[in-house]
């Protein structure tokens, strides 16, 4: 059985989830949030929103690589044949996933626990870092994305 058109369509799938969750989140919910709302209001937001979030992230973090790496073996035999633009894939790829894993379980779970117990100051230092950790791994998406797409055409 061919499972390429399924691991494909699910590896796209989960690329479009997370990447285009993080640029709404980043790009247009966040301003409105910011000039919007104050700190405990925009703060609890948050950690409803990425408990929203967060759980379709996870599911992407492990079919892409999941995908990827079966994509890989079953298109291009090994690592050694795989061109150029699925190394970047690859790397830029396990780079957002550990980018990831640190936002989660790092200063999200400090966000939490600063909501919880009304440490405002705290918490906006928290989403600062979120925010700018998220800020990185959008843009890595978008480069994996462009680079996944466009790279087979380079030669
Ligand atoms: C984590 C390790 C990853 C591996 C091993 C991997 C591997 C692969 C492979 C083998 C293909 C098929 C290439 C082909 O048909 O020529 C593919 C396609 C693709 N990958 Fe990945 N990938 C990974 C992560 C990612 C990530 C993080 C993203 C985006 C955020 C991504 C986005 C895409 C896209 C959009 C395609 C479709 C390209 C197309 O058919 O036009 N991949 N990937």
């Amino acid at each position: 059985m061919n499972l390429t058109p399924l691991l494909l369509s699910l590896h796209v799938l989960s690329a479009v989830i997370w990447v285009g969750g993080m640029f709404f989140a980043h790009q247009c919910l966040r301003p409105v949030a910011a000039s919007l709302l104050e700190p405990p209001a925009r703060l609890g937001q948050w950690v409803g929103v990425f408990g929203r979030f967060f759980p379709w992230v996870w599911a992407s973090v492990i079919v892409l690589p999941v995908s990827g790496y079966t994509l890989l073996f079953s298109l291009f035999g090994s690592m050694g044949d795989a061109p150029l633009y699925v190394h970047l894939m690859n790397g830029i790829g396990l780079l957002m996933i550990v980018i990831y894993l640190f936002v989660y379980f790092v200063p999200y779970q400090k966000l939490k626990d600063a909501v919880a117990t009304q440490i405002w100051p705290e918490g906006a230092a928290q989403l600062a870092r979120i925010r700018f950790l998220v800020g990185v791994n959008l843009n890595l998406g978008l480069i994996v994305i462009a680079i996944a797409s466009g790279g087979r055409y380079l030669g």
